[in-house]
């Protein structure tokens, strides 16, 4: 049996239920990185009779797993210093023995939340949804090369020609908005403040993830998001600002692109997103009510309202496909528990055409018509199933007919928020 590397990501709009799949799949690792996104991703950790709330943190922090923040990630080294200080009010002590960060990572600073509001805010109708933590220009400006990155948190001193750049372009945008200039004296000093808690951290993480992988070590690289927020692959402009696949591993943390080992997609049972965009199976009736409410369907981070709507097969096989996925861990099955019907959308229509696929258009997108088939629910619960023995057959019928549909095999399914609550088909680490 060889012992390999995981990756998991989200194969949908994001949560799908990363996060208990992720605690489970972490405890049996050696090193846990995240390596895109950044504190726009959440979940929620609950060991014993303590509840733990993650944003930036890898999941490996709580049990105490080496966990690393790759160079991928952009960083808000205050929603960081935030996130380490109620840990360790929980009891939690986070030491540079238990987390490192890439040294080159660029930072989001104040001015990236307050561009990404602004924009939001002027754009009525037409606005992302985005969770207004600057995720999206703080990576505009590491493409643009204007970034402040942890390794600048050791020079302040000579920060000033990187400090014009990057005021000078926000400067611009901001008077554009009627807005002050930024106040460089003030960013310096807070800077300075925060690098006290983000540089004892700051390493070149990229040698000890090669290190850890000489050693045999399993590596778990945990995604945050989903393959249709992938700013690349998914409803564009209505996606996060990273690539959210599974290749991203690699590139966001300096490892080659075998390192990624069993690529595991996360797949809900129905459909969800949160923000703005197309959604074609999206239910606005009692069964759309019905799902958010079994399902609990809220942001962690904002708190919204989800959206949700039937499983879309045309979507997530085109996930599976562009992201690379080996296998998938499928959730919250038990949501559907008690339905008459269920329906599975299995293609498009669109203006007369049937598509196998989602059109690249933002205004196709938004015009396909879902092509559905319907199967018989069952009465029975399936939450907590620890078996397919535990399976009502309608059940498992569904999870056959989702697999030919998405061409891609389940290794795990998940029957309720427990962790002991998952059949287990195919161990992600043992292949
Ligand atoms: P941003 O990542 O804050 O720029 O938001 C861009 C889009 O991605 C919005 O539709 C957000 O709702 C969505 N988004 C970002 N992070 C997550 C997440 O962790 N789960 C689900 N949706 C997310």
């Amino acid at each position: 049996m060889k012992l390999a590397n995981v990756t998991v990501i989200g194969g949908q709009w994001g949560d799908e239920g990363k996060g208990k799949i992720v605690d489970w799949l972490a405890s049996r690792a050696d090193v846990v990185v995240r390596f895109q996104g950044g504190h726009n991703a959440g979940h929620t950790l609950v060991v014993g009779n303590q509840t733990y709330k993650l944003s930036l943190l890898p999941s490996g922090i709580v049990g105490g797993t080496l966990s690393v923040i790759g160079n991928g990630v952009v960083l808000d080294p205050w929603a960081l210093r935030d996130e380490i200080g109620r840990l360790r009010e929980q009891g939690v002590e986070i030491g540079p023995d238990k987390l490192q960060i890439a040294d080159t990572c660029p930072l989001i600073l104040p001015f990236h939340r307050d561009l990404d509001a602004l924009r939001e805010d002027a754009s009525g109708a037409g606005k992302i949804g985005t969770t207004r933590r600057g995720i999206g220009p703080a990576y505009e400006d590491k493409v643009g090369r204007r970034a402040i990155r942890v390794c600048d948190l050791a020079h302040l001193g000579e920060l000033g020609p990187q400090l014009d750049r990057i005021c000078a372009h926000h400067d611009a945008l901001r008077a554009g908005f009627g807005q002050p200039g930024i106040d460089r004296e003030a960013l310096l000093r807070e800077l300075g403040e925060v690098a006290e808690t983000v540089l004892p951290y700051a390493r070149p993480v990229w040698k000890t993830l090669h290190e850890a992988r000489a050693r045999g070590r399993r590596i778990l690289f945990e995604g945050a998001q989903g393959v249709l927020l992938d700013v690349d692959h998914g409803t564009y402009p209505f996606v996060t600002s990273s690539n959210t696949v599974a290749g991203t591993a690699a590139a966001g943390t300096g490892l080659g692109p075998s390192a990624a080992g069993f690529v595991l997609g996360i797949v809900k049972a129905y459909t969800t997103r949160v923000g703005s965009g197309p959604f074609p199976t999206e239910l606005e009736d009692a069964v759309g009510q019905r799902l958010g409410e079994r399902g609990h369907e809220f942001g962690t981070v904002t708190g919204r309202k989800r959206r949700c709507g039937w499983f879309d097969a045309v979507l997530v096989r085109q996930s599976m496909a562009v992201a690379g996925v080996t296998g998938i861990a499928l959730t919250k099955l038990d949501v559907l528990d008690g339905l008459d019907e269920i329906r599975i959308c299995t293609g498009y229509g669109l203006r007369g055409e049937t598509l196998d696929h989602l059109p690249a258009h933002a205004a196709d997108q938004a015009a396909v018509e879902p092509i559905y088939e319907a199967m018989p629910g069952w009465p029975e619960s399936t939450a907590g199933a620890r078996s397919w023995r535990q399976l009502p057959a309608q059940a498992i019928k569904y999870i056959r007919r989702i697999e030919e549909l998405i061409a891609c095999p389940v290794a795990l399914v998940s029957t309720s928020p427990e962790r002991e609550d998952t059949i287990l088909v195919r161990d992600p680490f043992a292949h």
